[in-house]
């Protein structure tokens, strides 16, 4: 099978092209600026924007299957504002979706976030929701996946986490959150996810079909974060982040070149889990999946390779 990887050069991206290339697949991996670096010998990088849509067609001409990874973070405010999720995530998938109908592609693969809405309170969510809505309606069949928060070498999570303390209340053992970290996310993490993302692409029954999918635990940002620096041999209490000094904050974060605004105030106290688990359909029961625990090293369970924490 041909597969063709929007976005296949970045941190998920990268799992899933070395998942299809073990399995006997020919991936091209498509990104504005592609390295190869993290990447199989056998996968292909080739230049491609997704907002400029006359740039797609030669990428996806003899495509099978065309998955889109395109990410613009939620956590960072974008350049160009928050606008640009809908450029991005929206037209980005629009472009790519009529490429696709255009060069007869039989399934496009979605990745969506958990809780995308084209109502939503976020410019992400929004953008994400009314993606989705393109997806469903074009003529390749579809599948959708709407993971949690991914944790994993060269992830952004856990580095957010350790670089929002570090501006924001440097030195001292205090970690002021928004609503004081309450919200809860169920992180799954990249080596779990990508074979279900690649059992996506290749196997016939999950055609049409959307799915949430979630690591083994729900946790708080709070707990995250106290996660975090244990494993760092740090002990931190967090503390309510109230909303006129999230301000104060949120300000002063953008003039550190941290930016956030208030979406991505928004977002971090926005519930992330899912309603229920469904990686199942994979054949994935959520007791075999790693705990956020295990990839820090705080159980001895994990995998010493991972327990650095890097991500
Ligand atoms: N990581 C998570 O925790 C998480 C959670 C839920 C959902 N997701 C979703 O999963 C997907 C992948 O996320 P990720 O964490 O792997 O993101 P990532 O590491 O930031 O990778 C993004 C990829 O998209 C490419 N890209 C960005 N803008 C592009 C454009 N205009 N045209 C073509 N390629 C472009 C990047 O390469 P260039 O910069 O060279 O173009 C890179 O290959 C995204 O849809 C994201 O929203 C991620």
């Amino acid at each position: 099978m041909r597969v063709v990887i929007a976005g296949g050069t970045g941190f998920i991206g990268t799992h899933l092209c070395t998942e299809l290339d073990q399995r006997g697949h020919d991936v091209v991996a498509v990104a504005r600026e592609p390295t190869s670096a993290g990447l199989p010998d056998g996968v292909v990088t080739k230049a491609g924007d997704v907002t400029d849509r006359d740039s797609l067609d030669p990428l996806v001409a003899d495509a099978d299957v065309v998955v889109n990874l395109v990410a613009l973070s939620p956590l960072f405010k974008p350049d160009g504002g928050d606008e640009m999720h809908d450029r991005i995530h929206r037209q980005g998938t629009a472009n790519l979706v009529d490429a696709a109908e255009e060069a007869g592609v039989d399934r496009f693969v979605q990745m969506s976030a958990l809780g995308a809405d084209p109502n939503g309170t976020t410019h992400y969510i929004r953008a994400k929701g009314r993606a989705e809505e393109v997806v469903r309606d074009a003529d390749p069949e579809h599948v959708i996946f709407r993971p949690s928060v991914v944790f994993g070498d060269g992830g952004e999570f856990v580095h957010f986490t350790k670089r929002l303390k570090e501006i924001f209340a440097p030195g001292v053992p205090v970690y002021p959150l928004p609503g004081g970290g309450k919200n809860r996310f169920q992180p799954i993490w990249v080596g779990d996810l990508a074979p279900m993302l690649a059992d996506g692409v290749t196997e016939a029954d999950h055609a049409g079909e959307t799915y949430e999918i979630g690591g083994p635990d729900v946790l708080s940002l709070r707990d995250i974060s106290n996660k975090v620096f244990d494993a760092e041999g740090t002990s931190i209490s967090v503390v309510p982040l109230p909303m006129g000094l999230a301000k104060v904050g949120l300000t002063v974060l953008g003039s550190v070149g941290f930016p956030m605004g208030a979406d991505q105030y928004r977002s971090l106290q926005l519930d992330n889990v899912t309603a229920d688990n469904d990686v199942g359909a994979f054949g994935v029961r959520e007791a075999d999946l790693k705990t956020f625990d295990e990839y820090l090293g705080l159980t001895g369970a994990g995998d010493a390779a991972d327990a650095t924490a890097t991500a």
